[in-house]
């Protein structure tokens, strides 16, 4: 599936409950060809609203982190989510509700093919490593998903609701500048 094939595939999407409630998917933003790729959760209600991912409070801390690697929105950067669709309430996507988006993230990658991911909360970790265990003993270490370099920080969301671990995300967002160097 070329990205335009896939973005009708996602627009039109009813593999789960979740396109019961949506207002729109949200696809995924950025450079093509992005050798960073950052992967979210999913939608919330402002990215329902607007069509992209990381556009509410969240997405402005985002948009932090990636000017803290001096890099920006749109340029070496693609942003994705596990699941393409809105949770109703903001719910943590179900394990078969990220099982059955998981066709389109995978080609996302595929197509992007970036040589570094960067999950972002537990949802994109244990999607994208399997490993099913508390953030904070998933971070500082380098997986593979599908030989491409993958590191593990917190969640924007969770950091705006707890401050301090801001530092550690601080110590990620280095780690995971080190790992693309070495990649
Ligand atoms: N949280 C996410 O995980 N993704 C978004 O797009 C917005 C908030």
């Amino acid at each position: 599936m070329d990205w335009e094939a896939l973005r009708a595939a996602v627009r039109d999407c009813r593999r789960c409950i979740l396109c019961e409630q949506r207002k729109q998917a949200v696809f995924g933003v950025g450079s093509a060809t992005a050798p960073w790729l950052f992967v979210g959760e999913g939608p919330g209600a402002d990215e329902d609203e607007q069509g992209e991912p990381f556009v509410g409070q969240a997405g402005k801390l985002l948009d932090g982190m990636l000017a803290a690697l001096k890099l920006a929105r749109g340029r070496e950067v693609y942003i994705a989510n596990v699941v393409k669709c809105r949770p109703p309430g903001n719910r943590v996507p179900a394990p078969e509700e990220a099982a059955a988006c998981a066709a389109w993230l995978d080609r996302q990658i595929e197509l992007v093919k970036p040589k570094l991911i960067v999950a972002l909360g537990k949802t994109a970790a244990v999607r994208l490593t399997g490993a099913e265990s508390s953030l904070a003993s998933l971070r500082g270490k380098v997986y593979a998903y599908r030989g491409i370099p993958l590191v593990i920080t917190y969640h924007p969301a969770y950091l705006l609701r707890n401050l301090p671990d801001k530092a550690k995300a601080w110590e990620d967002l280095l780690f995971a500048r080190r790992t693309f160097a070495a990649a």
